[in-house]
């Protein structure tokens, strides 16, 4: 059983702050190390050999550094592609982020689904074989913004993001069909959550807006439960590698404006290098 986990949180940039915040409520001793490639961001659109390649590259280099009990892939982008790679590389639990096709479709009562996501992830094997397992009779609408991470990241950067620009993003998941019309959209880029309240705002009428991130805390509080911690004491942590960077916000980039990520729990920001 491990009491004060150790996970390393990976996104492109600043999303996988969604999943940090439920991963923060779940389990509230954990020490978290932040790992954003601020330097490639965005991954929306990067081709998928060049993808797998680069995260493969950076978690081969951060895992023995930060020793992590157990690593969470907060980007859909990444997990519905790399996930089979990490997990033959490293032993370690690894926790992905993946389209929420199976809750959207027990909630839809019109039938009608939209996922919101990166270019990258609407077109991944991947999301149409979720789709296909656990679509149900739903009928799915898969909208690959370009903009909207990056919409969401300057806006986070302290630049102001206006409303016609986000609308203009969220707007294709918004289909009727005669009578029918869309009741449920997918938040399935780990950025969307961060700006929940303006798209809600923003939708053309209310729908159900499904965020991953609980459930994701909930399943790396279940994998880190099971994790065998080697005891305190006499060079344990040595022994894991070191395990520098707990609570610390590491960039391979840009870093995020001062004040962000201590809002989340990270005491410094780092450059990643
Ligand atoms: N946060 C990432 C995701 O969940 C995507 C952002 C990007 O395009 O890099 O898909």
């Amino acid at each position: 059983m491990t009491e004060a986990p150790r996970l390393l949180v990976f996104d492109s940039g600043f999303g996988g702050l969604s999943v940090v915040a439920e991963i923060r409520k779940a389990l509230p001793a954990a020490r978290l190390t932040y790992l954003a490639d601020t330097a490639v961001f965005p991954y929306g659109d990067l081709a998928e050999a060049d993808l797998v390649a680069r995260v493969a590259a950076l978690m081969a280099e951060a895992m023995p550094r930060f020793a992590p009990d157990a690593v969470v892939i907060a980007c859909n982008t990444a997990s519905t592609l790399v996930l089979p790679d990490l997990r033959a590389r490293f032993t370690l639990p690894i926790v992905g982020t993946v389209p929420a096709v199976k809750p959207a479709a027990e909630t839809s009562v019109s039938r009608m689904v939209s996922v919101l996501a990166t270019p990258g992830t609407v077109k991944r094997d991947y999301t149409r074989g979720l789709v296909a397992a656990h679509g149900q009779d739903c009928r799915f609408t898969l909208v690959g913004s370009k903009r909207l991470a990056p919409l969401v990241e300057a806006e986070f950067a302290g630049q102001a993001v206006a409303d016609a620009d986000l609308l203009a993003e969220i707007a294709p998941c918004f289909v009727e069909e005669g009578a029918d019309r869309t009741d449920t959209v997918v938040l399935a880029c780990t950025h969307y959550p961060l700006v929940l309240a303006r798209l809600r705002n923003l939708a053309p009428w209310p729908v159900t807006w499904i965020d991953p991130a609980p459930a994701i805390a909930r399943q790396v509080a279940r994998v880190t439960s099971t994790v065998a911690r080697e005891p305190a004491g006499e060079g344990a942590e040595a022994g894991r590698g070191g395990g520098e960077g707990a609570d610390v916000f590491y960039a391979t980039g840009r870093l995020p404006p001062e004040g962000l990520t201590e809002r989340y729990g990270f005491l410094r920001q780092l450059a990643f290098a």
